[in-house]
């Protein structure tokens, strides 16, 4: 590298070079050129801006302009090389800008400081990461939907403390994922609002002294608004720890459906079956499946909680405005992004291609008792007060468990030695295909009503 190459667009006032560590301890374009895209469509618009204010000439921003594609295209050519002597993207591009088209080049940084260039680069970003992210969402969940679809009358066991609670049909516990999913979606969408304000005019800190036209650049870009605090707008990252925030919550609905995908696949429960796409085998057991996939899925939600944990840390204390620590801002936000964005991708069609394993289900939906709540529920119609009604079907269980029989083979004079006004029509009553279909209350698992939400659910213009 010469010595050209080497020199710091902020060396002015500096005696003797950086320590070569030092150097490569501040800098941030090992990572931060992932926004290089952002960086260049960011100075385009602010170039236009300076020229239709008559800051720069029109000769002026025709080169720039022409500069920067020509770095947009070499970058995307593998032919640009990052310098970290250069510190970050911005430095980079700006660097090669002015060896492209000479002195005029310096002109772009008019009114502008890297404070605000670097809010807005990443606020691009963000943006379009959320739209992704929004997308994907909505992947997963008429991934979910198709599946339920297909299993309003698929009977299964219901939990609570991972004891088989009372049966359930398992598009409602699809559909219960689905809702989780859609409040994901609606944060994400609220958060996009909050990101799409224009940093750029902001300065250093305090505005600037140049007439510039904020608004127009936020047309140029796209942005719903402009930022109305310079100081606020370079010390923010409130955005971008919102997307953390809200990307854990993916994440932490994401784990426990993994959480589930695992255990379901399991010998032991045989509820479902994983495309063999989504597994792996073992090296040393070649009976092996393992639901990698949803552990890893599973895994990586601490590393997103993390990232959430790193942000909120670095603010924490900051004094206004713009402080170096906020460069650390980055890491912990591709990586949130890379990893909700992955996680929901495969996903999505993991769960297309899964196989549910009805019939299993069925099978021990009526194991533990599961309609002892059913026969409570029929001796409270019989006008026994709820309490009285829990604690004699108590006691019929313990009956039950003591001869090793299930509810439904109790025979009616047994029944009756329990509660008398117990009639022959309780059988009816207590099996698992008239459990499920009697929980109609609105948002209960009867399919009946599991398809008043299905249809709910397809009316929306997302889902048809
Ligand atoms: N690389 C820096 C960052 O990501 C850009 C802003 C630098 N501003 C400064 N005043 N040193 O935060």
């Amino acid at each position: 590298m010469n010595k050209q190459d080497d020199k710091k667009l902020w060396g002015g006032r500096f005696e003797k070079p950086m320590e070569k560590f030092t150097e490569e301890f501040t800098a941030s374009v090992s990572y931060d050129q992932k926004l290089y895209r952002y960086d260049i469509i960011g100075s385009i618009a602010h170039c236009r801006m300076l020229t239709k204010q008559g800051i720069l000439h029109e000769v002026e921003r025709d080169m720039i302009i022409t500069g920067l594609e020509s770095i947009l295209h070499d970058i995307e050519h593998g032919d640009f090389e990052f310098l970290v002597s250069l510190e970050d993207v911005h430095m980079n591009i700006e660097k090669r800008l002015i060896e492209k088209i000479g002195p005029v080049g310096g002109k772009l940084h008019t009114a502008r400081s890297r404070n605000d260039q670097v809010a807005l680069d990443s606020r691009l970003y963000a943006r379009d990461a959320v739209k992704q992210i929004i997308e994907l969402v909505r992947n997963l969940q008429r991934a979910l939907v198709e599946q339920a679809s297909q299993h309003t009358e698929t009977i299964m066991p219901g939990y609570t403390h991972l004891q088989t609670a009372q049966p359930i049909v398992l598009a409602h516990h699809l559909l219960a994922y689905f809702e989780m999913f859609d409040r994901d979606a609606q944060r994400f969408s609220e958060i996009y609002q909050r990101v799409n304000v224009l940093p750029l005019g902001a300065g250093a800190l305090a505005g600037t002294t140049f007439d510039i036209d904020r608004q127009y650049v936020a047309r140029e870009l796209g942005f719903d608004g402009v930022s109305r605090n310079s100081l606020d707008t370079v010390s923010d990252r409130d955005a971008f720890i919102e997307i953390c925030s809200a990307a854990s919550l993916v994440m932490m609905h994401l784990s426990r459906l993994s959480e589930e995908f695992i255990l379901w696949s399991s010998s032991e429960f045989r509820f479902l079956r994983l495309s063999d796409g989504y597994c792996t085998g073992s090296s040393i057991m070649p009976q092996k499946r393992n639901p990698d996939v949803s552990e890893l899925v599973r895994g990586k939600t601490g590393r997103v909680y993390g990232n959430l944990i790193s942000l909120l840390t670095v603010m924490k204390g900051l004094p206004l405005a713009y402080n170096k620590d906020m460069q650390e801002d980055k890491e912990p936000l591709f990586d949130t992004i890379d990893t909700v964005v992955g996680s929901l991708r495969i996903y999505a069609d993991m769960i297309c291609t899964a196989a549910f394993n009805a019939e299993r289900m069925r099978a021990v939906a009526g194991l533990g008792f599961s309609t002892a709540t059913d026969l409570a529920d029929y001796l409270v119609r019989g006008g026994l007060p709820f309490r009285d009604a829990h604690e004699v079907v108590g006691k019929m269980v313990a009956h039950c468990e003591k001869h090793q029989i299930d509810l439904p083979e109790v025979d009616l004079a047994t029944m009756q030695g329990f509660h008398p006004s117990i009639g022959e029509d309780i059988y009816q009553f207590i099996t698992v295909e008239k459990s499920v279909q009697s929980r109609r209350s609105y948002g209960g698992t009867a399919p009946e009503q599991v398809k008043v939400q299905l249809e709910a659910i397809r009316s929306r213009p997302e889902f048809a």
